[in-house]
């Protein structure tokens, strides 16, 4: 289904028309999909239901992201230090993955949606990476949405492989030191095709990054939710984007050093906030 048909209703469609035309919408917005584990809890339910009704949220946010002509959304599914968890979770987190990948890919490729991963994939499971590999390839082209699934993925073990590689290739000759720059670190980072993030979101109400995209938060906007994973749908994210909207960015400037584009217009906040009601 191309998501473009689908029907919205009115108060939703101006909601997207508002966050559009605010010119403010994030280039970037990445999540830490915490609290599946505590929503089966709190349903008596083993904690792989919760990761199943994850997966409907991570549904209905990348069609929502894509809608919205957001470019980049990067999504924490799995940290490297996931791989310490029950082994029967961790299995199940992979079929799921896979699952995902299989019965997504034709209307995520319909929808223009290129997949990426970082982490360290060779950790995943032969055929988890099969499917990864598939996708990957089949929606090299597309320019909509970028989905990126972080996939035993830590950060600081992304810096830790870059710095390797750097310290590598200025023993080769290839970099020397005095030419090493912010904009080159960022280029031997696994996420060096993608713009910072500007918007993280993390739910289920913890204030922590988790080893998650350390070195490009630097002046990512921070939104955390009590909402669990499982709750946070499409109208969840327009809350988000909503207030994302309302943030003056300073990037280390005062309020009195910013342009008429940089401050946030007169707000159109209430009006989102009763459309979302
Ligand atoms: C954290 O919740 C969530 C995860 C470790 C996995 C995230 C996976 C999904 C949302 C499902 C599938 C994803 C894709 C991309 C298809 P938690 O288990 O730590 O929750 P808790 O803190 O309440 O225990």
């Amino acid at each position: 289904m191309n998501w473009s048909d689908e029907h919205v209703s009115s108060d939703i469609q101006e909601v997207q028309a508002a966050l559009r035309g605010s010119g403010r919408l994030p280039r970037h917005v990445a999540a830490i999909m915490d609290g599946n584990g505590r929503w089966a809890q709190m349903r008596s339910m083993p904690r792989i239901e919760g990761h199943r009704a994850g997966m409907e949220s991570v549904r209905s946010v990348v069609r929502a992201c894509s809608q919205l002509g957001i470019g980049y959304l990067t999504l924490y599914a799995f940290s490297i230090e996931n791989w310490k968890r029950p082994a029967p979770e961790v299995r199940f987190l992979m079929s799921l993955l896979e699952m995902y990948l299989r019965k997504e890919l034709d209307e995520l490729h319909e929808n223009n949606v290129r997949i990426r991963t970082i982490g360290k994939t060779n950790a995943l499971p032969k055929n988890v990476s099969r499917v990864l590999q598939r996708a990957i390839e089949k929606t090299a082209e597309n320019d909509g949405l970028t989905l990126t699934l972080a996939l035993s993925y830590g950060s600081r073990w992304d810096i830790q492989r870059a710095m390797q590689v750097i310290a590598l290739d200025v023993r080769r000759g290839k970099l020397s030191p005095e030419d090493l720059t912010e904009e080159t670190v960022s280029a031997y980072l696994q996420t060096s095709y993608m713009p910072d993030p500007d918007l993280i979101i993390r739910t289920s109400g913890e204030l922590r990054l988790s080893n998650f995209l350390l070195w490009e938060a630097a002046y990512a906007e921070l939104y955390v939710t009590e909402k669990l994973w499982p709750d946070f749908h499409a109208n969840e994210l327009y809350h988000a984007l909503t207030e994302f909207t309302q943030r003056e960015r300073r990037f280390g400037k005062t309020s009195a050093q910013l342009s008429d584009t940089e401050t946030p217009k007169p707000s159109t906040l209430e009006r989102l906030r009763n459309a979302l009601k």
